[in-house]
C-alpha cells in the first residue's frame, strides 16, 4: 500500500487534509477553509507538492469554505453530485474513483448532516467529512439534516470498513489526530445504539433547522454562492458540527519535566524508544542526536511498528504536538506508557544539551 504525503491542518477545530501522490507529487486539499490559505500554500511548498483538486466533503454550516478561491483560480473542485453549492465543480457518485496522481480514493455517500456529505477511503485512510467523529457523530439539526439517516449511514458506509481504517472527520474538539473504525466501533457512545431509531431518539426531540443559526446561515448563503465575496478576515466560528470535546482522554499523559530530559536520554537503549513528531523538514533542519523521526501527520501510518516497539518519549518543538501523539496513540491503543518530552527541542537547547545540526526557532 502507498502511503500518501500527508499534512493535517487544524483551525478553531476544523480540519483540512493535503494529500499527495510520493510519486508525481499531484495534491488534494480536503475542506479547504477561508484564512488558511497562506498556510495550505506553504505547506505545498515545504512538501514539494502541486495542488492538483480541492473537495468540499459537504456544504458547510460552521465555517466558511475556500473552495470559491480554488475554483476561481482554475483548480479542479470536487463535491458530491447532490450538492445544491453553485460554483463550478466536478460531480462525485457513490462508488466513483477520485485520483490523486497514483493515489485512488473511493466515494461513499455518508447523508444525515448534510444531504452532500461524502466521505474518501483509500490507502488505509477514511475522510469522513462531517459524520463520523472521535467519540461521536455529527449534528443533525440543520435543514436537511436526519438523524436516523446519519446512524444509518455510518452504520453501513464507514463501520463496514476493516478495523484498523484510520479515521480522519472534518472535525475535532478533543485532542487526537484520528481514530480507528475498530476503536469508534468499540467507544463511541453515539453507535451503541441498538439502530436508527434508538439513536434519533436519544437525541430527544430534534426540530430540523433549530441549528440554522443566523451566523450559520450567512456561512451557507457564502458557501453555497458560486461567486461569493468573501470577506478577509472570516468570522470566529461560533457553532460547532459535533459535540465539543468528544474524544478528551480523561487520563493524565505524564509528562517530562525539562529537568528530565538529559538523564532520560541517556537511559535509551535504542533511537526508536525517543520519537519526534515535528514535520520533516523541522526534523531536517535539526535534531536531538539519537532519535527517530516519525511526523505527527504520519504517525497512523506506523501504528503496527509503534504497537510493537512503543515509544518511551514523544517530543516535538515546544510539547504541544507531541502531547497530540500521546493522546491519539492512547486512543487507538498502541500504548498509554509513552511520556510527553515537556518544553520539547526549545527547552532541551535551552539547557545546552546537544543538537545535531540547527538549533529549532
Ligand atoms: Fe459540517
Amino acid at each position: 500500500m502507498i502511503n500518501p504525503v500527508f499534512k493535517v491542518l487544524e483551525s478553531e477545530g476544523c480540519r483540512s487534509y493535503l494529500v499527495g501522490c510520493p510519486t508525481t507529487r499531484r495534491a488534494l486539499l480536503i475542506d479547504p477553509k477561508v484564512g488558511m490559505q497562506q498556510s495550505y500554500a506553504w505547506f505545498l511548498d515545504a512538501y514539494g507538492l502541486e495542488l492538483g483538486a480541492v473537495l468540499d466533503t459537504h456544504t458547510h454550516a460552521d465555517h466558511l469554505s475556500a473552495s470559491s478561491v480554488f475554483a476561481d483560480a482554475g483548480i479542479d473542485l470536487y463535491m458530491s453530485h447532490r450538492t445544491p453549492v453553485r460554483r463550478a465543480k466536478r460531480a462525485l457518485e457513490a462508488g466513483a474513483q477520485l485520483a490523486v496522481g497514483e493515489l485512488s480514493f473511493e466515494v461513499r455517500e455518508v447523508p444525515g448532516h448534510t444531504v452532500d456529505s461524502i466521505a474518501l477511503v483509500g490507502h488505509g485512510m477514511v475522510f469522513c467529512g462531517d459524520s463520523l467523529f472521535v467519540g461521536g457523530l455529527a449534528r443533525a439539526d440543520f435543514r436537511g439534516s436526519d438523524p436516523a439517516e446519519l446512524f444509518e449511514s455510518v452504520q453501513r458506509e464507514l463501520l463496514s470498513l476493516p478495523g484498523d481504517t484510520l479515521v480522519f472527520p472534518g472535525h475535532e474538539y478533543g485532542s487526537v489526530l484520528f481514530s480507528t473504525i475498530d476503536t469508534e466501533r468499540r467507544t463511541n457512545p453515539a453507535l451503541a445504539h441498538a439502530d436508527a431509531a434508538a439513536f434519533a431518539a436519544s437525541l430527544g426531540t430534534v426540530v430540523e433547522g433549530t441549528g440554522n443559526s443566523a451566523a450559520v446561515d450567512q456561512n451557507l448563503e457564502l458557501n453555497l454562492a458560486a461567486h461569493p465575496d468573501l470577506p478577509d478576515s472570516p468570522p470566529v466560528a461560533t457553532t460547532c458540527c459535533g459535540s465539543p470535546a468528544a474524544s478528551d482522554d480523561e487520563d493524565e499523559v505524564p509528562e517530562l519535566p525539562p529537568g528530565g530530559h538529559a538523564e532520560a536520554h541517556g537511559s535509551l537503549a535504542s533511537p526508536g524508544e525517543w520519537v519526534d513528531v515535528r514535520d520533516p523538514v523541522e526534523w531536517k533542519n535539526g535534531r536531538i542526536p539519537g532519535t527517530v523521526s516519525i511526523p505527527l501527520s504520519e504517525l497512523g501510518f506506523h501504528l503496527e511498528r509503534l504497537r510493537s516497539e512503543p515509544p518511551r518519549y514523544l517530543s516535538c518543538r515546544s510539547g504541544v504536538r507531541s502531547m497530540t501523539a500521546a493522546k491519539t496513540l492512547r486512543h487507538v491503543g498502541v500504548t498509554k506508557d509513552a511520556i510527553n518530552v515537556g518544553g520539547g527541542i526549545l527547552a532541551w537547547q535551552n539547557q545546552g544539551l546537544p543538537i545535531e545540526g540547527s538549533p529549532a526557532t
